[in-house]
């Protein structure tokens, strides 16, 4: 049994929930996690199909991204999205239609992890971070951010 049909049941995870102008038909969602169908840090039918099965269940809301990658100075080495180009609207439209036609949300986790953990390195460009530490995972100096790094 899918979830939508048990609405009628006076569970509180089955009720609606009301966020300022956004409704989810009940409280079950789906958190972000690297599900790794990603081709090339776009998500392609794959990835959307992933997504679409837990819609088609029932699920309110679908979290996905892992954590997606902003910009191309903290792109993870493979498994995760990429949304530092605009290569990914397309693929974003067509997601959301089919997410949306289950009367499911969606949400994308994006970050910068220029200062965290794993941020693969780009040749030519160097991580800024607010403090020069060694992060912990791997040995990445990232440069001390000041204001004139960005307007210099
Ligand atoms: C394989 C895997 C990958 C995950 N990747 C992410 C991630 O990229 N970003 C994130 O915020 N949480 C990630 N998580 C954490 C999940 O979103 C979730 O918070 C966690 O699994 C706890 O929920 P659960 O008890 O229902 O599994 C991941 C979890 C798993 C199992």
């Amino acid at each position: 049994m899918q979830i939508d049909e048990l609405s009628s049941s006076n569970d509180p995870l089955l009720q609606p929930f009301k966020l300022k102008h956004l409704t989810l038909k009940n409280r079950i969602m789906s958190t972000s996690h690297a599900c790794g169908l990603d081709e090339n840090g776009l998500t392609g039918n794959k990835y959307q199909a992933y997504h679409e099965e837990k819609a088609r269940g029932g699920l309110a809301l679908t979290m996905f991204g892992g954590s997606a990658s902003v910009a191309p100075d903290s792109l993870w080495p493979s498994g995760q999205v990429d949304v530092s180009t605009d290569a990914i609207i397309p693929l974003f439209e067509q997601f959301t239609a089919k997410i949306h036609h289950h009367g499911c949300a969606l949400m994308c986790q994006i970050s910068h992890r220029v200062d965290e953990r794993n941020a693969m390195p780009v040749i030519g460009c160097r991580r800024l971070a607010h403090r020069r530490s060694v992060r912990r995972y791997i040995a990445v100096f990232p440069r001390r951010w000041t204001g004139m790094t960005l307007t210099g």
